[in-house]
């Protein structure tokens, strides 16, 4: 089979196989100009022009765990640390809605001070009080606190499995397991979430095997969104050294994850707009259809340092809405204004 068969049969059917996926990935040029197009036609065909904007409130920059890629390990003792109590997270909230944001994603590092019961307040509160869809990105957490959240209103859960190859999960993630991500994204699926997972591209010692392995385990796990960005190095972690995704590589993957999950919810991340001025509007006309901007107050934001050179540090919230969507408009789509759920139809009653 040569590529354009490959594309072909993606389109018409959904599947592939994973030496496919393999090939579909390792394409260059021509081959690779021809992805992104049919990846860009399925988004127009099954999503619309639509672009779904989430705005991101990163609460808390405390984290228990150590993941050795990420600059809010808890072994980072030089990071100034910082947590927002329930009023001031929703006083940026509510600071979203007038700038047209349906939806707020509550971001944190794994920070147990937020106990169960305060997460239930702040969501039932979100919902109650400014009618916002919710998603939660708390890292894990056991099956009762994720229910208690699910039944305080919350809509949507991230988790990204960040890869899908075990050993690479094992090194990775010295105090995680493989096995207990998959669990804890299962629990997400039967409590009824929405479910986000997604994976970096580019971590060291990742084949392109393995990211073949990420897609179709978005796939079986019919995720409804797939953030997928590049592995950024972060001089204070263990990983500093390291290389880091590349643009091209990330987008075939966003390309291929529309191909495999047309109906699924792609935001071309902050990560690839942080390592390409253009990356997002690279994503968005490769078969991304979502943005999420960050709403986190300036104090913060140059302490929730996961990597480098973040985009948008010393931007407000307001201005980086109006940069969002002068970038949509140049490319032809629009902001859209529903509560951007899954359109499976169980989510879109
Ligand atoms: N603590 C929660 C968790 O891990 O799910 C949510 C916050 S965590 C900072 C959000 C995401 O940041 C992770 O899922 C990971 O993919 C990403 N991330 C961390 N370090 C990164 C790096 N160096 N480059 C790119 N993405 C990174
Ligand atoms: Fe903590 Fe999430 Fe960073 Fe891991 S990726 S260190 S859990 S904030
Ligand atoms: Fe923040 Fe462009 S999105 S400045």
């Amino acid at each position: 089979k040569n590529i354009n068969e490959i594309i072909e049969q993606a389109v018409n059917t959904g599947r592939l196989t994973k030496t496919d996926v393999v090939t579909l990935l390792s394409s260059s040029g021509e081959d690779a100009a021809a992805l992104f197009a049919a990846a860009d036609g399925v988004r127009k065909s099954q999503m619309g022009d639509e672009v779904h904007l989430r705005g991101l409130i990163e609460f808390s920059n405390y984290c228990e765990r150590n993941c050795t890629y990420c600059g809010l390990r808890s072994s980072h003792k030089d990071l100034a640390r910082y947590r927002m109590e329930e009023e001031e997270i929703l006083a940026v909230a509510a600071a979203a809605v007038p700038l047209g944001y349906r939806t707020v994603v509550l971001q944190s590092g794994e920070d147990s001070y937020y106990d169960a019961q305060t997460v239930a307040s702040i969501v039932h509160r979100l919902k109650k009080e400014l009618g916002l869809v919710i998603t939660l990105s708390l890292g894990e957490r056991n099956r009762d606190e994720y229910k208690l959240w699910k039944d305080a209103g919350a809509d949507r859960y991230l988790l990204k499995h960040e890869t899908a190859d075990a050993d690479l999960y094992a090194a990775l993630h010295p105090d995680m397991t493989w096995e207990r991500r998959r669990q804890s994204l299962l629990t997400l699926r039967e409590l009824g979430y929405q479910v986000g997972s997604g994976c970096m591209v580019g971590l060291p010692g990742q084949t392109l095997n393995a990211l073949a392995e990420d897609l179709l385990f978005l796939q079986a796990l019919d995720v409804e969104m797939a953030g997928i960005g590049p592995f950024v190095p972060n001089p204070h972690t263990p990983l500093a050294k390291a290389e880091g995704g590349t643009v091209e590589m990330t987008l075939k993957m966003i390309a291929v994850a529309r191909l495999l999950l047309p109906k699924a919810h792609l935001p071309a991340t902050t990560a690839l707009g942080s390592i390409d001025k253009q990356g997002r509007q690279k994503a968005l006309t490769g078969g991304a259809n979502v943005v999420m901007p960050n709403i986190t107050p300036n104090r913060y934001r140059r302490m929730y340092e996961i990597y480098p050179n973040k985009i948008c540090l010393d931007d407000n919230p307001a201005h980086c809405r109006n940069c969002i969507g002068g970038i949509i408009a140049s490319l032809g789509r629009h902001v859209a204004d529903g509560p951007g759920h899954s359109p499976k139809d169980c989510f879109s009653g």
